[in-house]
């Protein structure tokens, strides 16, 4: 069994992206900036923003974080109006999930697609679809890269996702089975009334879990030398951590593990490279941009 470290993959990421943004700097170009858009004080997507802030500060971008304890629909839309006007935003993003009484389509549609460097607005989803230019959506994005940069052949492989988000395990299974290098995979992407998973977790060579469910895939579910893929991040109560929670994902890891070829830990796993691909497509944003 072999891990694949996302932290370590994220952090060479890293050193690339510092190494391009140092050598615009040298030659008198503008830096990148990403605006990280957040509501209310839910913990997670707290942790998950000030994480993606610090790797900007670690990189050499610029980058602001609006927090906003509540706003209003209007509030937020104009909000994106104003980042979509400003020359000096080369990126941003509104963390997922809103509050109930914000309409996530609506703020999402609002986005200009050239600076919705999380891939979220339905002209980056289509450009996906279509294998054509634009931002494709952080986590998915972020995995194919742990894929490609660990040297995994997908090609002709069966690859299972489990669970059919609109932002990791729908473009997941796009992406996996498009005509690509990683790619060529004959994808299943199975959800809540799909039959008889056990049978087709069984089979699959490559598994993607992404349904937020702890420790949801057990060791019979998986067969001998498959590449298992942790997308959950749930919090559970665990007395023995300062926090009093820890981090589980959708994968039983211990008793999975010593079946698989491959295995990514929670965390340490996709967390980082989902960051690390916003990172890599904000360069983008600014590069598309022409500056
Ligand atoms: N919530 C969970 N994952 C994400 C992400 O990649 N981007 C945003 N904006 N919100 C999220």
């Amino acid at each position: 069994m072999q891990l694949l470290d996302g932290k370590l993959t994220a952090q060479s990421i890293r050193i690339e992206l510092k190494e391009a943004v140092d050598k615009r700097k040298a030659s008198g170009h503008k830096i990148p900036h990403l605006v990280a858009v957040l509501i209310g004080s839910d913990g997670g997507s707290l942790t998950y923003v000030n994480a993606k802030v610090k790797a900007c500060q670690e990189i050499g971008f610029e980058s602001t974080l609006l927090h906003y304890e509540d706003i209003s629909e209007e509030g937020l839309l104009q909000k994106v109006n104003e980042l979509n006007e400003d020359e000096n935003v080369d990126g941003f993003i509104v963390q997922l999930p809103l509050p109930e009484h914000i309409d996530e389509l609506k703020i999402t549609k609002a986005i200009d697609p050239r600076k919705d460097v999380d891939g979220f607005h339905p002209e980056n989803i289509g450009n996906m679809v279509l294998n054509l230019p634009g931002f494709l959506p952080a986590t998915p994005a972020g995995i194919v890269e742990l894929i490609r940069r660990n040297g995994i052949e997908t090609s002709g492989k069966d690859c299972l996702v489990i669970g059919r988000s609109n932002i990791v395990g729908t473009p997941m299974s796009i992406l996996l089975a498009r005509n690509g290098e990683p790619g060529n995979c004959t994808v299943t992407l199975t959800h809540s009334r799909t039959k008889d998973l056990k049978e087709k977790t069984r089979n699959a060579d490559i598994i993607i879990a992404a349904i937020g469910r702890p420790e949801f895939l057990t060791a019979d579910m998986v067969k001998e030398g498959a590449v298992v893929i942790d997308v959950g991040t749930t919090r559970v109560p665990d007395a023995s951590k300062k926090s009093g929670w820890a981090l589980k994902g959708d994968v039983d890891f211990e008793r999975v593990a010593p079946k698989c070829s491959y295995i990514t830990p929670v965390p340490g796993g996709v967390g980082p490279m989902t960051i690390a691909s916003l990172m890599i497509n904000t360069l983008r944003a600014m590069e598309l941009n022409g500056k």
